[in-house]
């Protein structure tokens, strides 16, 4: 009898195997970051968040990127809005759903269906205790000649957020590409992107409510000309930017850059990346196979910081995958070195940290 319930239990096992696998995904929690692997959120969903940026607000670390649809390529208008994923850990994200999302109904509307909406990036405006997210905004049948900036407005990290407004970035009346929006230690927020059609490289400060730019754009001294994926932090006083040059959807070299004053004269410090991809074997010359997104500090992890990029696959851009690598920024130097797999104990020695020092918050 005892034989019988034992063949019985493991056959029901083996029916609800696919269902075992699911429950187990469900229960592990992640202890690495592994780049360029398939990266699950805690309900074993792979999260779909790309050209994304991150936003620490009260505890709670906010990644929000490109909702990209499934079956449908670049060429088929993938993007779907703007993906909130929220952790406190950096490894396990939670899925806080589409917080923006492109509109299936009007087609008059800027965000109807068809448009192209990349590199979200979201910041707190202290003074409005307000979330804005602003992204890239192809309104739909113009394509790529003419870009907006789109801005979305939310009470809360998680969202909703409402869609408010659209500006040209760089002054111009074609806009501007590729972005950065820099939130500097005083508050000023600065606009740093690609201006359109020249490709010149170009800062703008933002107003008080961070709603549109004030004043003129500067040209970026230094900064060369083509310069894609911006990415800017601030160490020991001065300001890093990472970018990629551009090559539409496939990978080229990272380039750097540094300077003491936003609005001054940037030094050009060529690539940052060291290593080898060895998931997909590529190396520096193609970043890994990625494009730069974001860059951003640990949390009460002093000098810690990371740095974002996107495997584009623009035939199916749902199973694009993420690179996130631990930046190190020492005398003025910038290096990305390629890890397998890696977690936050790791960065805290690399960078000479003796202890880990997570700050509770
Ligand atoms: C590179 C940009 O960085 C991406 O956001 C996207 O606009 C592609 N080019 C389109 O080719």
């Amino acid at each position: 009898m005892k034989a019988i319930t034992a063949l019985f239990s493991t056959l029901l096992v083996l029916v609800n195997f696919p269902g075992y696998i699911q429950a187990q995904k469900l229960l592990a929690v992640q202890k690495v970051i592994s780049p360029a692997q398939v990266w699950l959120d805690t309900n074993g969903n792979a999260i779909n968040a790309h050209g994304g940026g991150i936003l620490f607000f009260e505890g709670v670390y906010y990644w929000y990127g490109e909702h990209k649809l499934e079956g449908k390529s670049e060429a088929q208008f993938a993007d779907g809005g703007i993906h909130c994923y929220s952790s406190a850990d950096l490894v396990n994200w939670k899925d806080e759903g589409v917080v923006l999302s492109v509109d299936y109904k009007d087609k008059k509307s800027d965000l109807a269906y068809g448009c192209i909406l990349e590199r979200p990036k979201v910041v707190y405006n202290q003074k409005n205790k307000q979330f804005l997210a602003f992204f890239k905004l192809y309104l739909k049948g113009v394509g790529y000649e003419t870009s907006n900036v789109g801005v979305a407005v939310a009470g809360k990290p998680s969202g909703p957020f409402i869609y408010h407004h659209k500006f040209h970035g760089g002054g111009s009346p074609n806009g501007s590409g590729d972005f950065s929006m820099f939130r500097d230690e005083d508050g000023a927020l600065y606009h740093l992107t690609v201006r359109k059609p020249d490709k010149t490289f170009v800062i703008g400060k933002m107003d008080d409510d961070y709603y549109y730019p004030e004043g003129k754009y500067n040209v970026c001294d230094g900064i060369t000309m083509h310069t894609e994926a911006p990415a800017v932090i601030k160490r020991g006083g001065d300001y890093y930017l990472l970018g990629s040059g551009s090559s539409d959807w496939k990978p080229n070299a990272a380039r750097y850059f540094t300077t003491d004053k936003l609005t001054g004269k940037w030094t050009f410090h060529g690539n940052p990346c060291l290593g080898v991809n060895s998931v997909d074997n590529i190396g520096i010359e193609s970043t890994f196979g990625g494009q730069s997104s974001f860059v951003f500090p640990v949390e009460g992890m002093k000098d810690a910081c990371i740095a974002m990029f996107d495997i584009w696959k623009p035939e199916n851009p749902v199973t694009g995958k993420y690179i996130w690598l631990p930046v190190e920024v020492k005398d003025g130097k910038m290096s990305v070195s390629w890890r397998d797999s890696w977690n936050l104990e790791d960065l805290g020695q690399k960078s000479g940290i003796k202890k880990l020092q997570m700050i509770d918050n």
